[in-house]
């Protein structure tokens, strides 16, 4: 089995994929602009572990880590996601467009067997179907969708000219104890906070529905579709199965586990706004059909699993 080249890999997300390709047995290079990381701590010490630090960017340090490594798969997680991209859109259009350019190109130098790519719901615009499915047209309004819809198109263009295995999750909402910020956070913080013992305010009011998903479920959407066999897919990028409550029904649900939970609700007009104009659920049949995607975290098993992360002392701060 070839080495993974995990992009932005010292990440919340990059590091989860490795610490799983890790225990399958697999060997990782994590390739990322950062020299430290909280995430990596279970995983630095593992001599099946290299860090490459380099920045995407620079063509010449992504063909390097690809060349000198023997890279087989990359699992191209690099990027800058959405407030960082709306702070600075030409540096995310440096990172995540010519980023991804330069991995798809390293992928047909070097004959790289498949490169895996998380793109976003966050790729619909306003106006979409309460449900999405891969057919609803991508006018997203923000910097950080046009820079993923622009990876998917060039992902599938490299697939149909050079051949290159080119296979996309688009994700909702990650949620993890680990994820402490971004517009869509409330949906961790929510559980982490009372899980901690301590009174959460949201931002959000009751009704909103921010569809997400639990790492350990996005973790095995990015492995699972890597071996899928080619064979069954009839298409490059995959919406997935996802959790769709509202913040009222979450926050009911963490009192079910957590019956001292405080949760207030402080509406933020203008981030329930931006929440209220995205997709309220997606349609994962066709990643189930042909590559046997199932959440495994429902949201009564998300909640457990960062409550238990949290007791076991994983999670500070
Ligand atoms: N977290 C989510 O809710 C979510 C949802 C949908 C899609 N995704 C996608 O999943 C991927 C991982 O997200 P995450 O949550 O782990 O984000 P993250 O910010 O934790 O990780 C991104 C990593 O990319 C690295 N990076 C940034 N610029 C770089 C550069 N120029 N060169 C090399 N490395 C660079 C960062 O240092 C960081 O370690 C991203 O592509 C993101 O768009 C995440």
């Amino acid at each position: 089995m070839g080495k993974n080249l995990i992009t932005g890999g010292l990440g919340f997300l990059g590091s989860r994929v490795a610490k799983r390709l890790l225990d399958d047995g697999e060997e990782v290079v994590l390739f990322d602009i950062a020299t430290k990381s909280r995430f990596i701590k279970d995983i630095e010490e593992d001599k099946r572990l290299k860090i490459v630090q380099g920045d995407m960017r620079n063509f010449a340090q992504v063909i390097e880590a690809v060349k000198d490594n023997d890279i087989d798969c990359i699992y191209h997680l690099g990027a800058l996601l959405a407030n960082e991209a709306e702070a600075s859109p030409q540096t995310a259009y440096e990172v995540n467009v010519n980023g991804t350019y330069h991995v798809l190109e390293a992928a047909r130098l070097f004959k790289v067997s498949c490169v895996i790519f998380p793109s976003t719901i966050s790729t619909y615009g306003p106006g979409i179907p309460d449900v999405v499915n891969e057919d609803v047209v991508q006018y997203p309004n923000n910097m950080y969708g046009v820079t993923k819809v622009i990876g998917e198109r060039l992902g599938e263009y490299y697939y149909h000219r050079y051949g290159v295995n080119f296979r996309c999750v688009r994700f909702p909402a990650i949620v993890g104890p680990e994820r402490t910020t971004g517009l869509s956070s409330y949906t961790s913080v929510m559980i982490l906070e009372p899980a901690m013992g301590r009174v959460y305010r949201t931002y959000v009011d009751e009704s909103v529905r921010c569809p997400f998903i639990y790492k350990n479920d996005a973790v095995n959407a990015l492995v699972s579709l890597r071996y899928a066999d080619e064979a069954c897919l009839k298409r490059r990028v995959y919406n997935i199965e996802v959790i769709s409550c509202t913040a009222g029904e979450e926050a009911a649900a963490v009192k079910k586990y957590l019956p001292e939970a405080k949760i207030e609700f402080h509406p933020d007009k203008k981030a329930v706004e931006i929440l209220n104009a995205w997709a309220k659920d997606v349609d994962g049949t066709r990643a189930f059909q042909e590559w046997g995607f199932r959440l495994q975290y429902g949201l009564e098993e998300t909640i457990k699993s960062v409550i238990d992360e949290v007791r076991k002392g994983n999670i500070t701060g």
